[in-house]
Parts: C-alpha cells; sequence; structure tokens
C-alpha cells in the first residue's frame, strides 16, 4: 500500500521527463480566466471565442496588458501570440516574468513592431537582483503577425531558456560559481502587455506610430502556466529535484537543442550584449558560458 503510494506520488512528479526529450510538454488550451487578470485599462482586452483568446489593442488613448493571478518560483511558462499586423513601427508588445520587489528579478520577451513588410526584432532580456543591460534580439524566421507562434520560458534552478515554438533562442544559465546573480528566490508573476514605445523601439526611435493605422491589436491563446505557485507554498518550491523542471534532462539542452540554438546564433542574431565591447567594456562574467554556444 504505502509503496504503491509512493510509485504513485514520484509517477505524479515525473511524469513529464518520461517522454525523454528535453522540450517542455505541449501546453493545452488554457483560458485566460484561469491563469490571468488585466492589469490595466482592461477595457482594451477584447474577450473572443468564450475566452480562450484574448485580444489587446492599443490607440493613441492607451495601451494595455494583463498579469498571471499567482507568483511562481521555476516552472514553464508559455503563451501563443499572434503580434500586431500591418505598420506596428513603434509598438511593443511584451510577455516577461517578473518579480516585485525592488531589486527585482525579471525575464522579458519584447517584440518591437515595425512598418509594414519590415521584421520585427525580439529582444529579450534577464534582469537578476534589479541588474539588467543582458540585451540580446534576434529577428524571427517567419512572420509573427500571420499565425500562432508559442513563446515560452523554461526556469529552474540550473538555467532559464527562452523558447519560440520549439527552438531555444537563448540560455542563460545558473553562473553563481562565476559571481553572477541568478533568479532562485524571488517569486515572479508572468504579465503582458502593448504598448506606444516610439521613442525608442523601431529603428532606435526614428520610425514613429502611425496613428492613422490605430487600432493595434495582438492576439493571445493558450495561456498555459505550469509553475511551482509561491503563495501556495514558497518553501515547497524551494525545494529542489521534486518537480519535472529539476530533473536531470532539463538542467541542460541536449544536442539538438544547442544546434537549433546556434542556427538562431548564427543566422538570426543581431545584437548580442556579450559582444558589445563598445557599450560593456568588460564581458560580463556569464558571457563566458554563452561562448559555448
Ligand atoms: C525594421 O526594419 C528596418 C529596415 O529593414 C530594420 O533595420 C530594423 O531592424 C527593423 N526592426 C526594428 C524593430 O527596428
Amino acid at each position: 500500500m504505502a509503496s504503491a503510494l509512493t510509485v504513485m506520488f514520484l509517477g505524479f512528479f515525473l511524469w513529464p521527463s518520461v517522454t525523454n526529450a528535453a522540450a517542455p510538454r505541449k501546453p493545452i488550451d488554457v483560458p485566460f480566466q484561469k491563469n490571468y487578470v488585466p492589469t490595466w485599462a482592461q477595457e482594451h482586452i477584447k474577450y473572443i471565442n468564450g475566452g480562450t483568446e484574448v485580444q489587446l489593442v492599443l490607440d493613441k488613448s492607451t495601451g494595455t496588458g494583463f498579469q498571471s493571478r499567482g507568483s511562481y518560483l521555476f516552472g514553464h511558462f508559455s503563451m501563443q501570440m499572434k503580434l500586431v499586423p500591418g505598420d506596428s513601427a513603434g509598438t511593443v508588445t511584451a510577455f516577461y516574468l517578473s518579480s516585485q520587489n525592488s531589486e527585482h528579478d525579471e525575464i522579458d520577451f519584447e517584440f518591437l513592431g515595425n512598418r509594414s513588410n519590415q521584421p520585427y526584432i525580439l529582444q529579450t532580456n534577464v534582469f537578476t537582483g534589479g541588474k539588467g543591460n543582458r540585451e540580446q534580439r534576434i529577428y524571427l524566421w517567419f512572420d509573427p503577425t500571420r499565425e500562432y507562434h508559442s513563446y515560452s520560458v523554461l526556469w529552474n534552478m540550473y538555467q532559464v531558456v527562452f523558447f519560440v515554438d520549439d527552438v531555444p533562442i537563448r540560455v542563460f544559465k545558473n553562473s553563481k560559481d562565476l559571481g553572477v546573480r541568478f533568479p532562485f528566490n524571488q517569486p515572479m508573476k508572468i504579465y503582458s502587455s502593448l504598448w506606444n514605445a516610439d521613442d525608442w523601439a523601431t529603428r532606435g526611435g526614428l520610425e514613429k506610430t502611425d496613428w492613422n493605422k490605430a487600432p493595434f491589436v495582438a492576439s493571445y491563446r493558450s495561456f498555459h502556466i505550469d509553475g511551482c505557485e509561491a503563495s501556495v507554498n514558497e518553501k515547497v518550491c524551494a525545494t529542489q529535484g521534486r518537480r519535472w523542471w529539476d530533473q536531470q534532462e532539463f538542467r541542460d539542452l541536449d544536442g539538438l537543442q544547442y544546434r537549433r540554438l546556434r542556427w538562431v546564433r548564427q543566422k538570426y542574431t543581431i545584437y548580442n550584449y556579450c559582444a558589445d565591447r563598445a557599450r560593456i567594456p568588460t564581458m560580463p562574467p556569464e558571457c563566458a558560458r554563452d561562448r559555448d554556444v
């Protein structure tokens, strides 16, 4: 009896790892309401398909945003997004995790819009203990306004991985041994927003938002969260080894994932703070790991 229970218990925590693939499991369709609430300008959020899809609307008066109900310490967080189509120059659509205190941790996806038929830029960043300046920028290998694509973050004690669909586009390894702070003890909420940032976003602020093209609309669905909810029991979340994302195969990328990451580096990366000696004269310590890619 006891052993049967133990097996069930272990099975519960280890279940997704039996697939033996280092990619996080596929999200299922989760309605907005279950995990998220509007943060601001809630009249600019439109619910469609019974709340399984939402649209954020930006017009001259305001943008809008939403956030997760819970705070999480480690896990896998994903969202499917279809970005503002057409002339989206000046707009920024973001999907990020952030802790709430002053020396905060943050994991960012920011999509910088562009003029019609000009490429979006996906900028990522990582803040730890309030320190950021870790921007990387890529072009995508598809038009992110045509169809839904999934954007996700895998976060455990060993690494933070940014995925676009099944492709890891960035890894931030735990480099505590190199004296770099890693997000490990501050629960984060998940946020998304759409706003006007034409002071900096498109070609460094040269391209202004064309309000004649408003409203600007970004669409979302599949509000999957598989994290340890810290508001429920933070100590349990900090305990290592029990959840699927703690398991061996999620502690590092596998061979295929490294190959994909290198492909992104070679073909789509347009900026990497690790290589920007003009802006950051001394190479940040964690960049030593970046070179392994
Ligand atoms: C917008 O398009 C221009 C011209 O192709 C390009 O230089 C720029 O990187 C694109 N993206 C943004 C966000 O500026």
